[in-house]
């Protein structure tokens, strides 16, 4: 197997070595009025290539250039019947929360489809189900329990932000056989403004994991947090699949008191994370689910 690999690049060494796959060489360049251009260098007839996409940061043109990605691959008879998309982007807007919006996550990997990829491999995809939206199999692999041992913490409770994200807590409870919550978030769709509810937990002098999918703002985990802290909880960690960090979530992490936040390499790091940041390699567990055919 081949890799295209367009994602952040400890991922993509990792890649390489953990899954032997080679890399396909490509040029990339954009026209002066703004357009994209990608050429294949390698030969690639026969091949299966796998397209690995970070569609952070720049999401929109990291779309149009998976798209022209697959479609050269194409052009050369490769075959690419899986795409690697560790951070789905668009994926929160999974449905139309608000009259006249689009399902963004439809929109943008739906196409997917039309160019007869059998299988959309991601990692933490903010709906666990996004098959039915996507059209095609889409094998969404939990990170949390991975990152937690890789940090080699130990946690007594897991807590998830928000009732919907319920499964992440369950998955990563069950792996350590402890105990799982959720707090009630209500998200105001027209303002964004987030509101996180205070919840009797039995989290005294215990070490608590936060899990979730996504750092934008770092506003639901550091109010989640103070309501552990609130509550009489030991240390607080966060378990977060892409942190999207910029300077201010940092910042607002770090007033929150988080003991530490442990992270992963689905997205290429725009700034210098802090000590109390850890970033967890996925290779080997995105090997894994390479290594199983389509
Ligand atoms: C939303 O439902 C997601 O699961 C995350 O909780 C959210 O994107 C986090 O955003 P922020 O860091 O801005 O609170």
């Amino acid at each position: 197997m081949l890799l295209l690999s367009g994602v952040a690049e400890s991922l993509s060494h990792g890649l390489q070595k953990s899954c032997g796959l080679e890399i396909v060489s490509s040029h990339h360049k954009l026209f002066p009025d703004g357009e994209q251009y990608i050429r294949i260098l390698s030969e690639v007839r026969d091949r299966d290539v796998v397209v690995a996409q970070s569609m952070y940061p720049n999401q929109d043109s990291k779309a149009v250039e998976l798209y022209l990605a697959i479609e050269a691959l194409q052009g050369l008879q490769a075959t690419v019947s899986t795409v690697l998309i560790p951070y789905m982007a668009y994926a929160r807007q999974d449905k139309r929360f608000l009259k006249g919006e689009p399902i963004s996550v439809k929109a943008i990997y739906a196409p997917l489809r039309l160019f007869n990829v059998k299988r959309l491999v991601v990692v933490d995809t903010h709906s666990h189900d996004v098959s039915a939206l996507v059209g095609i199999e889409v094998v969404n692999i939990l990170p949390h329990a991975y990152a937690i041992k890789k940090a080699g913490i130990s946690v007594d409770f897991i807590l998830s932000p928000d009732r919907g994200a319920l499964h992440r807590a369950e998955s990563a409870a069950k792996a350590f056989g402890v105990s799982f919550d959720y707090l009630d978030k209500f998200r105001d769709r027209v303002t964004g403004e987030i509101k996180v509810s205070p919840k009797d937990l039995d989290v005294r002098n215990a070490n608590v994991a936060i899990v979730d999918d996504i750092i934008s703002t770092g506003g639901t985990i550091a109010k989640a947090c103070q309501i552990l802290y609130d509550l009489g909880a030991n240390k607080v960690y966060a378990v977060v699949s892409h942190a999207l960090l910029s300077e201010k979530s940092i910042e607002v992490l770090s007033k929150a008191g988080l003991t530490k936040l442990i992270t992963t390499n689905s997205v290429k790091r725009q700034i210098n994370l802090p000590e109390w940041v850890l970033e967890v390699d996925l290779s080997e567990l995105i090997c894994n689910e390479l290594r199983r055919a389509p």
